[in-house]
């Protein structure tokens, strides 16, 4: 398949830029840089070295023959009119937004940048297939938080099966199905709202234009590399931990790890999904090589291997590596997440060996962090950002 993967040089976009590329998809990668330019304002870059995109790309040649393509380029309308023109995907795998719900309270400024970049940036390639009749699967990767901390798969499930709605004639004769409603969304940040609206957006043009989508809500990604990723050290991840950035596992291992407290915010029974940068790869290739058809209603699929409790996880990289955890007060509004216990058996992946939260993998992420230590800087782990 020929797959363009919009924010190809992110955490989650190179990694699965190499795993289908290694599988034999063409690859041509989308990004403009902004991630590396947030790190330089956040004073915060990544803990591991990474390479420019076009040293990434060399060395995969480099070492496997294989070409990706990239273009360093924002997603805008015109440019990805020209760019779907001409590369003609089998598959859009859209992963360019602004992901860190405190980068997005921040302030004015960016709660606007947030709203403005994910979701013209969705728009544009909507926008851009019915204009240049290029229509792929567009496989968006979203967030679990649009529905609050619920763990639903898409839409309202009663008991065993869908509600279904009728609507009174003369609407009735011009659907082609049954309406199914979505679950209601509860965004908790400006950047899950950026989610929720985009849902409303991928359904207009799933209905109206016969655009095939898959919408898949992943839980929290955490761990830094893939195998590919550690062929060489210029194909190596990005690996955030800084308070904006940093996603709570790899963050308590960077604070583990440079000898600080784990910090944990508000009460204990936080519950969260979880699914690990090498599984999200899987879920990812078995979505875009079996793609919906364009009259199916978008294909909703959450990402998660497993559901944990973060002062769990705290406690055992506390006893991994003797560190102590501080409990602070929660200066943020969050859903309380009880309901992700009741959910868990009916939404998450069953591979059975999925890599979950236990002591293999995290030693490995604890390996490469140790390497990169003096790359942490100690004042750029808490964000002090509330809302
Ligand atoms: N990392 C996680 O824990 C996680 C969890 C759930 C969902 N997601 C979703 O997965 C996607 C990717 O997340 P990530 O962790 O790889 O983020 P990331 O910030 O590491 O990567 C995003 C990439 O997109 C690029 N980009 C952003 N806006 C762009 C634009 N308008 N034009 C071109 N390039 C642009 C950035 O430069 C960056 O390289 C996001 O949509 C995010 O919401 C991530």
């Amino acid at each position: 398949m020929k797959i363009m993967i919009t924010g190809g040089d992110g955490y989650c976009g190179w990694p699965l830029s190499l795993h289908l590329s290694k599988q034999g998809h063409d690859v041509v990668i989308v990004d403009n840089y902004i991630r590396r330019n947030i790190s330089n304002e956040l004073l915060a870059g990544s803990i591991t070295p990474i390479a420019m995109l076009h040293e990434r790309v060399a060395a995969w040649k480099r070492l496997t023959d294989k070409d990706i393509e990239f273009y360093m380029i924002t997603v805008s309308y015109p440019e990805m009119c020209g760019l779907l023109s001409r590369v003609k995907p089998d598959a859009v795998i859209h992963l360019a937004e602004q992901r860190s719900s405190v980068y997005s309270m921040r302030s004015g400024w960016h709660r606007h940048y947030t709203i403005q970049s994910n979701m013209e940036a969705s728009s544009a390639l909507l926008s851009a297939m019915v204009e240049t009749h290029v229509k792929p699967h567009f496989l968006h990767l979203g967030s679990l938080n649009v529905y609050g901390y619920e763990l639903p798969e898409g839409y309202i499930l009663p008991f065993d099966g869908r509600l279904r709605i009728r609507i009174p004639t003369p609407f009735e004769a011009s659907l082609k199905t049954e309406l199914i409603i979505r679950h209601p969304s509860n965004p908790g940040s400006v950047y899950d709202a950026t989610q929720c609206m985009n849902q409303i957006m991928f359904d207009f043009y799933n209905r109206n234009e016969g655009i095939p989508i898959t919408d898949a809500m992943a839980g929290i990604v955490w761990g830094a590399d893939t195998e590919d990723c550690v062929l060489d050290p210029q194909l190596c991840n990005r690996l955030d931990y800084d308070g904006d950035y940093g996603t709570v596992v790899n963050r308590f291992m960077a604070q583990a790890i440079t000898g600080h407290p784990l910090t944990v915010y508000g009460d204990s029974a936080q519950w969260r999904a979880f699914i690990h940068i090498k599984d999200l790869m899987r879920c990812l290739e078995a979505m875009v090589i079996n793609p919906p058809k364009p009259d199916d209603p978008i294909r909703y699929r959450n990402v998660c291997t497993e559901i944990a409790n973060v002062d769990d996880i705290a406690n055992v990289i506390s006893k991994m590596s003797s560190s102590a955890i501080r409990y602070m007060d929660n200066i943020r509004k969050e859903t309380p997440s009880m309901e992700f216990r009741r959910a868990k058996d009916e939404f998450t992946q069953t591979y059975a060996d999925a890599c979950l939260l236990e002591d293999a993998h995290l030693e490995e992420l604890a390996m490469v962090i140790s390497k990169h230590s003096s790359n942490v800087k100690a004042n750029r782990i808490i964000s002090n950002v509330k809302w």
